[in-house]
């Protein structure tokens, strides 16, 4: 071989050297482009199926694409969790009909004991409030509380002046054919304290002037109704005055001794 012969097969061998050089470079940085986002996205998904599967540096550009896409977007669907499995389980596993059957079994104890305690809270109360409207908040023989009047044998003549009982803040007085009535102490008009006037025969306020009969009936003045009674009953032969229980008297209108003073 000639020495022109050998330059121009040295030239010719490096020319191809350079040629080869060149697309190994551009097909590596081809390669790099492509698969950087498959990768990423990849990772996202945490799915170490796609990993695998992410393109050899060796394979073209067009076929890492393909390869890398599909799987990436399939680990993805498949990675998201259902909303069932990740608001009511841990680690996201589906839910067993077991775990379902656990879970409404939680809601109904909840519920149950609920309603147990606000079914007891309720009883309570009512235990609450009807011991303390039943339990006498006043002793006997004190005002609001019972008074005991004596045998039916004791009790004064029907023409007898009223008998004042002042702790029972009460006129005590037998009417004939009805028996003893108990005349609360207070005027019906403004809560004067009316006396009993011996001589008129009849109660008299000394504020302004209103009159009553000796049974507590109206006879004149500002007052709008007869005396107010308390409630007297006759108990294994005892009258008793119960200065809890008062009955408003009559309007003053329908008094039948109106306007008799
Ligand atoms: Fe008795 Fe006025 S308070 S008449």
């Amino acid at each position: 071989m000639s020495d022109d012969e050998r330059a121009q097969r040295l030239a010719e061998l490096k020319r191809k050297m350079q040629e080869s050089a060149k697309a190994k470079k551009a097909q590596q940085s081809a390669t790099e482009t492509v698969s950087k986002p498959a990768v990423e996205k990849v990772k996202d998904t945490s799915s170490a199926e796609v990993t695998a599967s992410a393109a050899p540096a060796t394979e073209t550009p067009a076929a890492v694409v393909v390869e890398t896409a599909k799987p990436a977007a399939a680990s993805v669907a498949a990675a998201e969790p259902s909303p069932v499995t990740a608001s009511a389980f841990k680690g996201g596993r589906e839910p067993t009909p077991d775990d379902r059957a656990k879970s409404q079994m939680n809601r109904r104890e909840f519920l149950t004991y609920a309603w147990g305690a606000a079914l007891g809270l309720a009883v309570l109360q009512t235990a609450a409030v009807s011991f303390f409207f039943m339990y006498p908040r006043f002793k006997a023989g004190e005002f609001g509380g019972a008074f005991f009047m004596g045998p039916e044998t004791a009790v004064p003549p029907t023409d007898a002046p009223p008998q004042n009982e002042p702790d029972g803040k009460f006129w005590w007085v037998n009417v004939e054919e009805e028996g003893p009535h108990a005349i609360y102490v207070v005027c019906t008009h403004l809560g004067c304290l009316y006396k009993w006037v011996d001589e008129n025969y009849r109660f008299e306020c000394p504020c302004h002037g209103s009159k009553f009969t000796r049974e507590g009936f109206y006879i004149e003045g500002p007052a709008p109704r007869s005396l107010d009674q308390f409630e007297v009953t006759l108990v294994d032969g005892t009258y008793v005055v119960d200065t809890g229980a008062k009955t408003l008297g009559s309007p003053a209108d329908e008094s039948p001794f109106k306007g008799t003073g």
